[in-house]
């Protein structure tokens, strides 16, 4: 990292339009060059609006953190339990739902300082395993999960749009 300090906090409510900006973006870069103009503009408009994140940023299970250079946000991280968790739901384990950087800072370990903030959190809760579903052609989150010692479990679906996708489920036991 060299001299920069990357800076990980919590995202507040207060937060909710930066929040917005860095999803938009971070979905954005990572997906358009594989889906249809039509599916990414239906997908922020009904996943990412300002209402949906409101939501979700006020969920009590649900936490969202910022990475931050300087005051710059360069990625974040959204993190599920009990009821909040899309799939298992139970109280021994935790969802990273989200984990994005933008492209610009890709292969800093800005990635791994985030998902490092996911581990301490499960730890800290006494959670048995973290759990996540990720896109099957998505190869460079794949490696990065599989270096951290996740293991494929199964599947889901995931619908972008009109495009029904697979998602592989991947599993760490702590
Ligand atoms: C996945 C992501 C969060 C990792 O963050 P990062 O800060 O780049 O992570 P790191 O620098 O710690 O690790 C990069 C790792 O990605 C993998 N990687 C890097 N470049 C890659 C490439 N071109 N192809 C495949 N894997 C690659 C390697 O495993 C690499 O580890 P290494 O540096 O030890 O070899 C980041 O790449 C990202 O935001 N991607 C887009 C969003 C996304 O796909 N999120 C996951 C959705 S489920």
């Amino acid at each position: 990292m060299g001299h920069w300090a990357v800076k990980i906090h919590q995202a507040s409510i207060d937060e909710l339009e930066e929040l917005q900006q860095i999803s938009k973006t971070t979905f954005t870069e990572t997906f358009s060059a594989h889906n249809s103009e039509e599916n990414m503009r239906n997908y922020l408009r009904d996943n990412l609006s300002l209402e949906k994140l409101g939501e979700e940023i006020k969920n009590p299970e649900s936490y969202f953190y910022f990475a931050e250079i300087k005051d710059e946000i360069i990625g974040y991280l959204k993190l599920n339990m009990g009821a909040a968790q899309n799939e298992l739901k139970e109280n021994i384990c935790l969802e990273i739902e989200r984990i994005y950087v933008l492209k610009e800072y890709h292969g800093l370990k800005i990635g791994q300082l985030l998902f490092e903030k996911a581990i301490s959190i499960a730890k800290s809760m006494e959670m048995q395993y973290i759990w996540l579903g990720v896109w099957e052609k998505n190869e460079r989150a794949i490696a990065f999960y599989t270096k951290n010692e996740f293991k494929v479990v199964g599947h889901h679906l995931f619908k972008l749009g009109d495009d029904i996708q697979t998602d592989y489920l991947m599993k760490l036991i702590l």
